[in-house]
């Protein structure tokens, strides 16, 4: 069975894909990551973010693997360096190539080929597992996504004000769902999940409660 989640960032995806996943036993794709770790890949190698075709032509050399928690990069453990502001701030130039997408998109399928998966990113309901049997599009406001951010950045010892926070959400928001290919949308039977107000706990409750009603066996019984 295929669970995706979909949604912004900051709506607390990354912790409750994770947690589904965990309750329900089944594998876990952060698809974010890759898209971070080849971005980390044209970083490393001085690529021209202007040369759509060498950006693809890396894209399709990159050894990308990931396992439950760790990410790795031509074999080099990178979960850490693939989550810094200057990954972050690269990352359109990779995940708006149609070419690099492909890739990605064919990544993910192999990775999730006969498994039982929960996995999370911008298109996994819409372009990469369109018959998913449990589609969850996770949302909340860009208010309360701008303070979860903040709370975050504060924690890794970074200070920037909320104003800022938002406008770059603003701007990730805006290139993300309005990019060519694999944009951030719900897909058309996708349930719609707002997580204003509700704590991490409830949330995965009212998830594992959709996706668990739709587990044939668990249905019968
Ligand atoms: O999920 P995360 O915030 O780590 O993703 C980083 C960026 O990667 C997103 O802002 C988005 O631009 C891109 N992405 C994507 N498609 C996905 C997952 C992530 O374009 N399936």
């Amino acid at each position: 069975m295929i669970v995706t989640i979909d949604g912004p960032a900051g709506a607390g995806k990354s912790t409750i894909a994770r947690a589904l996943a965990d309750r329900l036993a089944f594998a876990f794709l952060d698809t974010g990551a890759m898209y971070r770790a080849v971005t980390l890949d044209a970083l490393r190698s001085h690529a021209s973010w202007e040369d759509a075709g060498a950006l693809a032509e890396l894209a399709r050399r990159s050894k990308i693997e990931l396992d439950e928690t760790q990410v790795y990069l031509n074999g080099d453990d990178v979960s850490d360096a693939i989550r810094t502001t200057e990954v972050t701030t690269h990352i359109h130039f990779m995940a708006d190539n149609p070419a690099v997408r492909e890739r990605m998109v064919e990544l993910q399928r192999m990775y999730a080929d006969g498994k039982d998966i929960v996995t999370e990113g911008r298109d996994q309901g819409t372009v990469v597992f369109p018959d998913a049997e449990c589609k969850i599009f996770l949302t909340a406001s860009p208010d309360e996504r701008a303070r979860r951010r903040l709370e975050e950045l504060r924690q890794r010892g970074e200070s920037p004000t909320l104003a800022e926070v938002l406008q770059q959400q603003d701007q990730r928001d805006l290139r993300d769902s309005s990019r060519g290919v694999g944009r951030l949308e719900k897909a058309q039977d996708a349930i719609e999940v707002i997580t204003d107000g509700l704590t991490p706990d409830q949330v995965l409750a009212h998830l594992l409660e959709f996706v668990r009603a739709r587990i044939p066996d668990q249905q019968d019984g």
